[in-house]
């Protein structure tokens, strides 16, 4: 019968790992900050393909996360996480470290991973150091736990592409498994923060992808102005009553601007909004 392993302290954490590598196991790691929902529960099955053992990580990490922004507030609900991944019965090991195990010098005095220019961009430039906060976790979960593959979700697009220049730019043998985005049926991409917005608010929220789809549609028609079309799809945005903080369109590979493309160059739109309480993001492939 299945019964969910759980680690918090190093030790219980590596005695495990020893043993799974000691047999030539191959290892996933799916980092997560918990109050997992199906998009999350997507990464994992993914995982599950790629490698022998799958280890999901919970931890709300605080140095992701500005002084003016929902740490103290963020979704925690590890009785039900932990319910979840029992049904699902897809995990082999659930890590649940404390902030004192993953910042043993504490968070003020903590060893800080600097991204380069991309993650002052985009989200970076609306959350200063967000993304830094987030390479400064990442790596230390790496390093903790040696994964030889890493499942990152593509809903957090900007995240994923700069993780993958820091494994790649620091010589990490990881590979980086990313999973495309799960949605609600009325294409909203699941969050955990969907559920800092009231009826209304959720009732407007899928018009970010709607915006999105429309402007990715048009690139594929052909249409090349991209400054104008992305200022139609803020114009639809703010018209229904979402705050949109960008929408770009960008290369797929390294979310250079429109200005660096080459001819044969694949593209992505992305978009950002505050809605409520909520900050949405989305992204579309061309
Ligand atoms: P969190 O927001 O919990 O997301 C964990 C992973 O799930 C990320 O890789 C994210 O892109 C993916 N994910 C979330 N919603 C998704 C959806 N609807 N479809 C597909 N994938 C989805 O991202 C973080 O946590 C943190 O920044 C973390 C990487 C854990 C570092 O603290």
């Amino acid at each position: 019968m299945y019964s969910l392993l759980t680690a918090r302290s190093t030790s219980s954490l590596q005695k495990k790992l020893d043993l799974w590598r000691s047999t030539g196991c191959r290892v996933a790691l799916v980092p997560t900050m918990g109050n997992l929902h199906e998009g999350h529960l997507r990464l994992i099955d993914i995982a599950r393909l790629s490698a022998d053992q799958v280890v999901c990580s919970i931890f709300v990490n605080p140095v992701q996360f500005a002084e003016d922004e929902d740490f103290s507030c963020y979704p925690r609900t590890p009785d039900d996480d932990m319910a979840v991944l029992v049904e699902q019965g897809v995990v082999d090991l659930l890590y649940l470290p404390d902030v004192d195990t993953i910042y043993p010098y504490g968070t003020d005095s903590a060893v800080s991973i600097q991204l380069p220019a991309l993650s002052k961009d985009l989200c970076g430039a609306m959350r200063p150091g967000h993304f830094n906060g987030v390479a400064s976790v990442v790596l230390r979960l790496l390093n903790l736990l040696a994964p030889d593959v890493l499942v990152l979700g593509d809903k957090d697009y900007q995240q994923k592409i700069l993780l993958e220049r820091m494994i790649r730019d620091l010589h990490l043998p990881i590979e980086i498994v990313g999973v495309e985005i799960h949605r609600e049926s009325d294409g909203l991409a699941m969050s955990s923060r969907n559920a800092y917005l009231s009826a209304e608010e959720r009732s407007i929220a899928p018009t970010l992808y709607a915006s999105l789809l429309a402007l990715a549609d048009a690139l594929r028609k052909g249409e090349t102005n991209y400054s104008q079309l992305e200022l139609i799809a803020i114009k639809k945005i703010a018209a229904i009553g979402l705050e949109p903080e960008y929408v770009t369109v960008r290369r797929v590979c390294d979310l250079a601007p429109a200005g660096l493309f080459k001819p044969d160059d694949k593209r992505i739109v992305l978009g950002a909004a505050k809605l409520g309480h909520a900050r949405i993001i989305d992204n579309v492939r061309v």
